[in-house]
């Protein structure tokens, strides 16, 4: 498994403007969009691609084009799904499968209410959208389900993560092709599983519900 945090001045000062409480839904949504095109160009370093031959108007040439069976997005519903546009806009060639969690507000755990994915993720690049990753059982169960339908290369972009969540998916994929892209990895969980300093409730920020 790898982990790869941003670190470039765009992304920590749209960070910076997204942690603040004082920003409201719609701007909140512009934002994670933002983050998540410029995030998703780390993440799509290694997509796999097919040379072609391009007539430019002068000579020919060779370009690429993204290599078949399409990539996957998987967005985790509720609050992975603020992040779809933002990756469907640099990745328009990529197909989408769904996954719902939401965590138990007790024991923290994860509970799956909803999952619509290819049946055969062999041979298939997957970028799972969530933006934060906590105690990492939302992250864990998601790429397991892909696993489990034959994926081998997973790839998950949070817009902020706690230690805590990183170690979680090391502990669960640590040999696996798995690779997380954070916009930032922050100091720790609190007792109520939200990540220190953070942004709060992503869902809520994201849909207005706070
Ligand atoms: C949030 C977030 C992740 C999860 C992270 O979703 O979007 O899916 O918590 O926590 P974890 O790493 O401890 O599993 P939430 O359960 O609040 O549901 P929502 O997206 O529907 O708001
Ligand atoms: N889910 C969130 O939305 N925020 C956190 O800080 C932790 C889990």
């Amino acid at each position: 498994m790898r982990v790869h945090v941003a670190d470039h001045p765009l992304v920590t000062h749209k960070l910076s403007v997204l942690r603040d409480r004082a920003t409201q839904a719609p701007a909140f949504r512009e934002l994670v969009a933002e983050l998540v095109a410029l995030l998703s160009y780390e993440a799509t370093r290694d997509m796999r691609v097919t040379e072609v031959e391009v007539e430019t108007p002068v000579a020919t040439t060779t370009g690429v084009k993204i290599s078949e069976p399409l990539p996957l997005a998987v967005p985790i519903i509720r609050a992975g799904l603020g992040m779809l546009d933002g990756f469907v806009k640099i990745v328009p060639a990529c197909e989408v499968g769904f996954v719902g969690i939401v965590r138990d507000e007790t024991t923290l755990q994860p509970q799956t209410y909803a999952k619509r994915l290819p049946e055969d993720l062999s041979n298939r690049q997957c970028f799972v959208l969530d933006p934060m990753l906590a105690t990492g059982g939302s992250l864990s169960a998601t790429v397991q389900f892909l696993f489990d339908a034959g994926a081998s290369d997973v790839t998950a972009i949070c817009l902020v993560a706690a230690p805590e969540g990183v170690q979680r998916m090391n502990r669960d994929f640590g040999d696996k092709n798995v690779t997380i892209v954070l916009g930032a990895l922050d100091e720790s969980l609190n007792d109520d599983g939200y990540i220190v300093p953070g942004l709060g409730d992503a869902g809520d920020r994201l849909y207005g519900t706070a």
